[in-house]
């Protein structure tokens, strides 16, 4: 059965979408069947497995006027009709399904949601825009917080791991991804990086984490704190050695460094820093990847 493994900071750009495609792809590199699910409407882990172009065009700006015109002909109020047209716009994406419709839809085969990806081992559930509305929608319902669990149980035998790439806020779709990892094994992976907002990070997730352990008392997971974008400099070597002397066990010995450029480069050319493996921040992703690996 997977590993579900979730990475979730209650905190925005501390690297949760990184340390998901490099810990995705450095699994099936070393033969491992993964399915990536992006619980993140920005889409950011989507478009790099994808590889698709996020920039605006021109021909993207006449498409949504011809959308406009569409509407105005049909008499819908100039507000309104810059509305559909912007919606329609936004929702041409290359996959037929996201992850919005597996959680939204108990009825969807989650098998329909899953692409295959230029990377052989390594599938992944995209993400879009249209995940925004999610929270608030699933907030209305029976039984909110057990829909990705349910439609991940249907896939559980078909691959070795399946991990979650979080957005930063703590809501009904991390509380989905919390009550995903359940069972002996599962794990969440807690990165951030050292700052005062990176530390009420951790104050906030623990606190999400262990209320949540304590309702809901079937869940078994394992908890890992790992620091990110570290700097050389006394105050995040000094909060490191003394987050590793606290946190003990509950913390990767490996620490991912920052280093600006190789990061920014392979991000631009929707790439995942592992694919050229010659930096030190990569070097980094693989000492974790091999930690992840030896856990399981
Ligand atoms: N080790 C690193 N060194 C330098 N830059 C990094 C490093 N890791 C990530 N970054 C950059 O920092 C930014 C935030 O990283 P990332 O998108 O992975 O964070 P996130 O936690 O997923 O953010 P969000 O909460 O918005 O989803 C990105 O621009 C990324 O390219
Ligand atoms: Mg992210």
């Amino acid at each position: 059965m997977a590993k579900v493994i979730s990475i979730l900071m209650n905190k925005g750009g501390v690297s949760k979408t990184e340390t998901s495609l490099n810990l995705a792809y450095g699994l099936s590199v070393k033969g491992k069947k993964v399915l990536l699910i992006d619980m993140d409407p920005s889409s950011n882990a989507t478009s790099v497995i994808l590889g698709l172009d996020n920039n605006l065009s021109e021909q993207g700006a006449s498409q949504y006027k011809e959308l406009f015109d569409k509407y105005i002909s049909e008499g819908q109020p100039r507000i309104l009709a810059c509305y559909e047209a912007m919606h329609e716009y936004l929702k041409q994406t290359p996959y037929k399904y996201d992850i919005h419709d597996v959680l939204e839809d108990q009825k969807l085969d989650i098998h329909e949601a899953i692409q295959k990806t230029r990377f052989e081992n390594l599938d992944l559930i995209p993400s879009s825009v249209a995940l925004s509305t999610t929270d608030i929608k699933l907030k209305g319902s029976i039984n909110p917080y057990n829909r990705l669990r349910r439609a991940i149980q249907k896939v559980e035998d078909e691959y070795d791991f399946i991990l979650l790439d979080n957005q930063p806020f703590e809501n009904s779709l991390s509380f989905n991804s919390i009550t995903a990892c359940y069972k002996e094994g599962d794990l969440i992976i807690a990165p951030t990086k050292i700052s005062l907002g990176g530390i009420q990070g951790i104050d906030s997730t623990l606190h999400t984490i262990l209320q949540w352990m304590q309702e809901v008392e079937s869940l078994r997971y394992d908890f890992k704190l790992l620091i990110t974008m570290k700097n050389r400099n006394g105050i995040d070597n000094k909060w490191t050695d003394i987050l590793h002397e606290t946190f003990g066990e509950y913390m990767f010995d490996t620490v991912i460094r920052y280093q600006g450029k190789p990061v920014a480069d392979a991000s631009m050319n929707r790439k995942i820093l592992l694919e050229t493996p010659k930096f030190g921040v990569a070097e980094d992703y693989q000492n974790f990847v091999d930690e992840v690996f030896s856990l399981s």
